[in-house]
């Protein structure tokens, strides 16, 4: 069977699944709950100076689907609401109780070097395997100079690392927020202090929904709302892309990386390794269906691992990496093109509304003129290959992008005679 512990900037976890900090690892209770359901760590709830932050209500709000399922989250919390002491007290009792878990502690501190060279002992006090540092809350702590804050802005990024490493042993995660627009930049900075690792992404600014009777956004504060975190399922796209911009960016390359953003399931995980993530971490998941999903995650991953022949979970850490490279290195002469399976089908016409409508008018709609029966087929002539049908298809597997042989070799756009810069492009590469 395979081997689910990993070794994470030198911290041992018995598997890669750990709880991101947020309300289901914001007290002992939580925790010792999620230990026992088998979550190899948790990132303890961010702790803060005293006197404890104050949560207004009401405080989360969904963005839903069609069936009211739960597509993103939204939530204006800020950190714990707890005091340090107590938070101290139960992470080194917890920490006691299950020594071969990991709790990581989360910190969020405004930017004065004394304060964070004051916290560090007592958070090693705990016993607590490392540290993470909250450089993406997005809403409330911004606007104290922390958060989101600090990590928008690499200089601050690589200056409050730097305290951090010059007074802890720990290992320093450095979390960044999605609120950027290049991630690589606060990554480098992280690096560039000293971090250990770093961890994304943290929430995304949102609004998810109006009230349009009150004329109020969601979540509602007597009448009012403010931009929220979004995160959950919707936010696993753009999670990934950053996971892999670090991970292929020469100048980070290697420094490992703790993926979170909408993971719900094992293939979610295997997805975040696979690109560059040594472990992961899940928050709106848990919330939304406990901390039973843990089982699911653990026996999924490791049936597949078995099934692929992977011993290890770094057997397959950043594996899809170097398959994750720039638009202008893809290949022009690969070409795929639809293929409808007759028997499949359903007969719906949705493949050649899309195609007609917006694509390339690649699909033919033939009517029997006696029974009125409609068939769908591909103009194979036409076909880009763009997969919009194999998108819009309600019937999986009916519609399958098939490689063409072409005949022809390997050719990027750099090399391409189409490109007028092509010569241009390839002496900048
Ligand atoms: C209600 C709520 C509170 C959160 N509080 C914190 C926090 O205190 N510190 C922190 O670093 N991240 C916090 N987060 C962000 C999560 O740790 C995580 O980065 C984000 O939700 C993305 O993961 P997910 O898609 O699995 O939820 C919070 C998220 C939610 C939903
Ligand atoms: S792949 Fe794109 S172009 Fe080809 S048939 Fe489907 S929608 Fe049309
Ligand atoms: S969308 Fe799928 S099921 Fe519907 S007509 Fe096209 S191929 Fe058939």
């Amino acid at each position: 069977m395979a081997d689910l512990s990993i070794e994470f900037c030198g911290i041992k976890s018995i598997n890669p699944f750990w709880l991101a900090s947020a309300p289901p690892t914001d007290k002992a209770y939580n925790v010792v709950r999620a230990f026992e359901a088998g979550w190899g760590g948790v990132v303890w709830k961010t702790l803060g100076e005293d006197p404890a932050a104050v949560n207004v209500s009401s405080r989360y709000s969904a963005h839903y689907g069609k069936n009211r399922e739960v597509l993103g989250f939204n939530n204006i919390e800020l950190i714990t609401d707890r005091s340090l002491e107590i938070n101290l007290q139960e992470i080194t009792q917890v920490k006691k109780d299950w020594p071969d878990r990991v709790i990581i502690v989360s910190l969020m501190l405004p930017c004065e070097e004394r304060l964070w060279a004051d916290i560090m002992p007592k958070v090693e006090a705990t016993g607590a395997d490392g540290i993470e540092l909250n450089f993406g809350c997005p809403h409330g702590m911004p606007e104290r100079g922390m958060g989101a804050a600090v990590g928008q802005v690499p200089e601050y990024v690589e200056m409050v690392t730097r305290w951090c490493k010059q007074n802890t042993k720990l290992p320093v995660i450095v979390k960044l927020t999605p609120n950027i627009t290049d991630v690589r930049a606060p990554a480098r900075a992280a690096k560039a202090g000293g971090a250990d690792a770093v961890s994304l992404i943290n929430t995304i600014n949102s609004i998810t929904h109006l009230d349009l009777d009150q004329m109020v956004a969601f979540p509602i504060v007597g009448g009012a709302s403010t931009h929220g975190g979004y995160c959950g399922s919707a936010v696993k796209p753009i999670a990934l892309n950053m996971v892999a911009e670090i991970a292929r960016d020469p100048q980070t390359a290697g420094l490992p990386i703790s993926g979170i953003g909408g993971i719900g399931n094992w293939r979610d995980a295997a997805e975040f390794i696979a690109l560059g993530s040594g472990c992961v971490q899940v928050c709106t998941a848990a919330m939304l269906h406990g901390f039973r999903i843990v089982e699911e995650m653990k026996d999924g991953l490791s049936r597949w691992m078995d099934q692929k022949g992977y011993k290890s979970i770094s057997e397959f850490s950043g594996k899809a990496v170097p398959n994750t490279t720039d638009w202008k290195y893809l290949n022009m002469n690969y070409q795929v093109i639809a293929q409808i399976n007759q028997d499949d089908c359903i007969k719906c016409g949705r493949c050649y509304v899309a195609c007609e409508d917006t694509s390339h008018q690649s699909i033919n709609q033939l009517i029997d003129a006696v029974t009125g029966a409609r068939t769908y087929e591909v103009n194979k002539e036409e076909c880009v290959g763009c997969n919009l049908c194999e998108i819009t298809c309600p019937v999986q597997g009916c519609i399958t992008m098939v490689p063409q042989d072409t005949g022809k070799p390997y050719m990027n756009w750099t090399q391409d005679p189409r490109n007028p810069r092509a010569e241009k492009v390839a002496e900048t590469v």
